[in-house]
């Protein structure tokens, strides 16, 4: 389509294909790409690596979530996050960090310290290759309220619970549907009910609903949308 310019806001909850369209966007676009669930995972991953749990004081998950080492890699073909220099884009994805990283997400000083750098990480790519596409649940509402298209995907907990198992499954972590579905249920009501940037869409967010929407059908809107408001060239 061209070079996407700009920033591109991508929010909503998990199992919206959020990730997969982001990225194949952004790789459309030439532009770079922002993984910010990963980076409050990667957060997570600390405060379990230094013996903390849901248990744990809040002022020491925030203490350690918020010293933690994290380099994001937004080259969209390679997306990958980096703790004290140890890639674990893999290790983020599994059962400990899913379960404890709500509760590290929820720290209001977790995440004034990651929004912080999520906009310098912004600013850094719209200083180089011109345009990002940055995913996560506060994007349009928090980190970069001015972007140029926000975009927040949607689909009922079923559709997303089927796909957060195929990807499991892909990916060699075992899960039945209904603990698949139970974990969606517990994350969307911890994520949407917790004090500081609960999980909405922004009021000049495009809602769309992906669940009878295919990848590349989720893809060929957003490209429409991008060409539309005149942000490739
Ligand atoms: O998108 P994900 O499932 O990888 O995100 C992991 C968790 O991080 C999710 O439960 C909510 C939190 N998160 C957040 O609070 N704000 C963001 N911008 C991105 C993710």
């Amino acid at each position: 389509p061209g070079r996407l310019r700009g920033v591109v806001a991508m929010d909503g909850p998990s199992g919206t294909g959020k990730s997969t369209v982001s990225r194949r966007l952004a790789i459309a676009g030439e532009a770079a790409y922002l993984d910010t669930g990963a980076m409050y995972r990667a957060a997570t991953l600390a405060v379990l690596r230094a013996g903390l749990d849901e248990q744990s004081p809040a002022e020491d998950i925030t203490a350690v979530a918020v010293a933690a080492e994290l380099e994001s890699i937004t080259d969209p073909a390679a997306p990958r996050i980096l703790l004290d220099g140890e890639d674990v884009e893999a290790e983020i994805r599994g059962g400990p960090v899913t379960m404890l990283v709500s509760a590290v997400s929820a720290q209001p000083t977790v995440r004034a310290v990651l929004v912080e750098r999520q906009r310098k990480l912004i600013a850094e790519a719209l200083g180089t290759v011109g345009g990002i596409v940055v995913e996560g649940r506060d994007i349009g509402s928090v980190v970069a309220p001015d972007a140029e298209l926000k975009v927040y995907l949607t689909a009922s907990e079923e559709v997303r619970a089927a796909r957060r198992g195929a990807q499991d499954r892909k990916a060699g972590r075992a899960g039945d549907h209904e603990t698949t579905l139970a974990d969606v249920r517990r994350r969307d009501r911890l994520d949407s009910t917790r004090a500081t940037s609960p999980l909405h869409a922004a009021p000049d967010a495009l809602i769309l609903d992906t669940d009878d929407l295919s990848v590349d059908a989720v893809l060929d809107e957003l490209l429409r949308l991008v060409t539309e408001r005149g942000l490739v060239s």
